[in-house]
């Protein structure tokens, strides 16, 4: 085989003989170039064969098929030395070789885990052993939190969860309560009526319910006492919002039915509560108050960390409500509560204004 002058250019082997032979103004012996492409193919499958990972397929790969600097480029170009006559010959064998050494990348790039495209690039691989990016895991809105705190906490004394609609009629928001017409509670201006119920249907006046206190009748007309339920849920008044009021906040209902109940076992499962909730030192006062559905009614105190704090009402259930539901007031008699869910987790973690629950602020959210 003939060499330029300078011998071999490193790395670019094929080049060098054909370049030669166009110097000297002679052609190349189809003996020759067909030796050549033997060494050439040899040496590809010998690269493919021996290239491990797909760093050293993508070298091969350039080095042999590399369409503008690859050594089968440069053969390719190098058939035009060869003899016209010998040219078919020349092209049959370079288009073998090429296939074989085409072959044999596609076997490495498969075999180092690398798509022909992928290895095109030299992008990094997956490596199994870098940490994986930490998965952002979302947390339950403090008031949930608080929610199902109290559910434990209940349930632990005794009382099961019942539910009951955001949209209600007025019987089970006010009327069986004993809040008649008149009321004032029943004003529009402190009510969230809706336009839509009533007109056309001639059912009853439907409403956001402005308290948990309809689950008591609700549960009630379903059920024979004895009864010893809560109810968590949402309610609805037209407030403006400030710092301690908004206008939807949860309230925890309390209804227990049975015989012989008294003011006494009403201040018992309160203090209970209470010192579940926020600690060993909390006391509970009791302020005579009213409330339409309940005779005698109190305000709920409680003292913790030496603040006094409203935290609901409470009292004995008014015999009205138990004969508008069914039950004989004379045989049985009952407590009902009713404590706001948003003061109590306010109280707790030391929140100052009710409307940072509803802001969605991430940075306030994360810290529960
Ligand atoms: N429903 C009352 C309110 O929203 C709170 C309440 C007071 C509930 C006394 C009761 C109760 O069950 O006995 O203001």
């Amino acid at each position: 085989m003939c060499e330029a002058p300078g011998g071999p250019v490193p790395g670019k082997w094929f080049l060098a003989p054909f370049f030669s032979q166009t110097e000297d103004g002679t052609t190349m012996a189809l003996a020759d170039f067909l030796k050549q492409l033997d060494e050439l193919a040899a040496q590809a499958v010998q690269a493919f064969g021996s290239a491990t990972d797909a760093e050293a397929v993508e070298a091969a790969r350039v080095e042999f098929l590399g369409a503008k600097q690859g050594r089968l480029k440069a053969a390719q170009k190098g058939m035009g030395e060869i003899d016209k006559a010998d040219r078919p010959a020349a092209g049959k064998r370079f288009n073998e070789i090429k296939e074989q050494v085409d072959a044999a990348f596609k076997a490495a790039a498969d075999r180092s885990a690398v798509s022909p495209v992928a290895a095109k690039k030299t992008e990094p691989q997956f490596d199994p052993t870098v940490p994986g990016t930490a998965f952002r895991v979302g947390r339950l809105h403090p008031i949930t939190q608080t929610i199902e705190e109290l559910k434990d906490i209940m349930g632990r004394l005794g009382f099961s969860v019942a539910d009951g609609p955001e949209v209600e009629d007025e019987w089970h928001n006010f009327e069986a309560l004993n809040i008649p017409r008149e009321h004032p509670a029943r004003d529009p201006l402190d009510n969230f009526y809706l336009a839509t119920a009533g007109k056309a249907t001639g059912a009853s006046t439907a409403l956001l319910r402005s308290q948990t206190s309809t689950v008591q009748i609700r549960v009630m007309e379903k059920t024979p006492p004895p009864i010893r339920i809560i109810c968590l849920g949402r309610v609805y008044r037209p407030d403006t919002a400030d710092a301690t009021h908004y206008p939807m906040f949860h309230q925890m209902e309390g209804l227990l039915i049975d015989t012989r109940v008294t003011m006494a076992d009403l201040k018992s499962v309160l203090r209970l509560f209470a010192t579940s909730y926020l600690g060993r030192d909390v006391h509970i006062r009791f302020r005579p108050s009213f409330f339409p559905f309940t005779e005698p009614s109190v305000e709920v105190d409680m003292k913790w960390e030496d603040r006094w704090i409203e935290f609901g009402g409470a009292g004995m259930v008014d015999p009205f409500v138990l004969q508008s539901v069914g039950y004989d007031p004379e045989e049985v008699t009952g407590f009902a509560f009713g404590l706001g869910v948003e003061r109590l987790c306010m109280r707790r973690h030391g929140v100052t204004d009710i409307r940072e629950f509803y802001k969605n602020d991430i940075r306030f959210l994360e810290q529960f």
